[in-house]
């Protein structure tokens, strides 16, 4: 960006007609050398409206978890998000990989804690706003998401009875401010690692409980859960470039809005909703549907074969913690998207959740392993994409796949590239939440 457009740029924050054409000098004006690229339909405007930050509003109302929009449960869940002494080795906590310098991701291909997980770790901004988690759609809500990482041998490495342990002796205050009053008695009696997702060992203990006891363990590890959800819906995602872009576009002055995309930064933008076809799953505020494709990307040597939602469906019907479940807050028939499952089809195999495109530049690398270090890599698979080759035993039949080759020049994937560029919002350092 020129320094005269850098400055206009910021200076619109505050004073939203520093730019108009009146106030440029002759140079700005000299920068437009297509100005028609700058003209937008009422039709167009309209249309990309529907991608502004400003229009996305609350995440949906939670029905499995009634402390979702408590600010006691948000600030409580907020400790435990950021507190490492609550996994085995006292060296990791959820911000370990994601992390709030990096918008919340870690920027590796696989993430590391007590070992190495399987997929990549990627952004908690806007996870509030989706009906599923995780790349596989494993998990129906936010906080039965949150019980996955603490029980996980590359995760956090502990189990049930340690962290309900740990949380309850540091955080007795806060837990009963939110949750009600409990008898903290139990706790004492505790082995110390017991649970029904654990070791061989881990598992033996917990079967040795009474099922009261278990209820009460599952009750207060359910409750944590709820808080951090509670903490990560009130994680915003502040402007970026590209919101002040189309917040200007219904002003129709081309000057004033070269100042805050370059041509080709517009051409990218042009080719991201048209002939790039990208906003037919990116769309939205967050840029993503929230549904589940299959888009090929390459599996690395190492990995098996990515059978994506095809998996994540069997997984959530085990799943202990679902809204169907004794820990959820919604009544049976309330729990809609449980109750009317897609559990098989073609469509389900290799397909993964569309992630956001918010911040995408500065949160490589990409795919659910990795697999691309750059957003150039990444265009140029959907330029002429290689799909992985399927083992008939891997999957019922032969999956669907879901993008055309798009053969766009090189100056397009560069324009496109561009564009992705315009989607980095700065890091709010004074947003308690972010913990910056
Ligand atoms: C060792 C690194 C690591 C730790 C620790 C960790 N995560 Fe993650 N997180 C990941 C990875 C990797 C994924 C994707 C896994 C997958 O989809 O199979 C993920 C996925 C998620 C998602 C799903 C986002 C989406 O769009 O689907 C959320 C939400 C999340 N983590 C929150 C948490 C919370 C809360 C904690 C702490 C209790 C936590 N994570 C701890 C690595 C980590
Ligand atoms: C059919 C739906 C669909 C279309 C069309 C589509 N995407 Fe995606 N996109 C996805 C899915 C699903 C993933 C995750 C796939 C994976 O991890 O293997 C993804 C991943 C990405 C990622 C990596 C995100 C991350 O956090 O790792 C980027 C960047 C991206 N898409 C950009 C684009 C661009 C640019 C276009 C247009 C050229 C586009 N997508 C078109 C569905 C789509």
């Amino acid at each position: 960006m020129p320094f005269t457009r850098a400055l206009c740029y910021l200076s619109s924050l505050i004073i939203l007609n520093a730019c108009s054409p009146d106030s440029g000098s002759p140079d700005d004006v000299k920068d437009i050398t297509d100005p028609e690229l700058y003209q937008f339909t009422e039709v167009d405007i309209q249309f990309l409206k529907r991608f502004s930050i400003s229009q996305l509003g609350e995440p949906p109302a939670s029905i499995s978890n009634k402390f979702a929009d408590d600010k006691n449960a948000a600030q409580l869940g907020k400790s435990l998000f950021f507190d490492k002494s609550l996994s085995k080795s006292g060296n990791f906590s959820c911000a370990t990989c994601h992390q709030p310098t990096l918008y919340f991701t870690d920027g590796l291909k696989r993430s590391k804690a007590a070992g190495t997980t399987r997929r990549s770790a990627p952004t908690v901004l806007g996870a509030a706003h989706s009906p599923w988690q995780f790349w596989d759609g494993r998990k129906d809500s936010l906080w039965s998401q949150a019980l996955g990482p603490i029980e996980d041998v590359n995760e956090y490495d502990t189990s049930r009875t340690a962290y309900v342990r740990k949380v309850l002796q540091k955080y007795a205050n806060e837990y009963q401010t939110v949750f009600g009053k409990i008898k903290l008695d139990f706790i004492k009696q505790l082995p110390e690692h017991a649970s029904p997702a654990g070791n061989e060992e881990s598992r033996n203990n917990w079967q040795s409980l009474d099922k009261k006891t278990q209820s009460q363990i599952n009750q207060v590890f359910s409750n944590t859960g709820k808080a951090m959800m509670a903490y990560q819906r009130q994680l915003q995602i502040p402007e970026s470039r590209f919101d002040l872009f189309i917040e200007t576009l219904p002003t129709n002055q081309p000057h004033r809005l070269a100042e805050i995309f370059s041509a080709e930064e517009v051409r990218g933008l042009r080719l991201f909703v048209g002939k790039a076809n990208c906003a037919s799953c990116h769309n939205g505020p967050l840029f993503t549907n929230y549904e589940f494709h299959n888009i090929g990307a390459p599996d690395p040597q190492d990995q098996t074969v990515e059978l994506g939602r095809h998996e994540g469906v069997k997984s959530l019907l085990t799943d202990e913690f679902t809204c169907l479940s004794e820990w959820s807050d919604a009544k049976e028939n309330e729990c809609a998207e449980m109750r009317f499952l897609k559990t098989n089809g073609t469509e389900l195999v290799g397909a993964l959740k569309t992630p956001s495109l918010r911040n995408i530049a500065v949160t490589a690398p990409y795919m659910q392993f990795g697999q691309f270090d750059s957003l150039k890599q990444v265009i140029a698979h959907y330029n002429r994409p290689t799909p992985p080759v399927y083992n008939r035993e891997q999957h019922p039949s032969r999956p669907h796949f879901d993008i055309m080759p798009l053969k766009l020049s090189e100056q397009e994937a560069l324009a496109l590239e561009s564009f992705l560029g315009t989607l980095t919002s700065p890091l709010p350092k004074d947003d308690p939440w972010w913990g910056l």
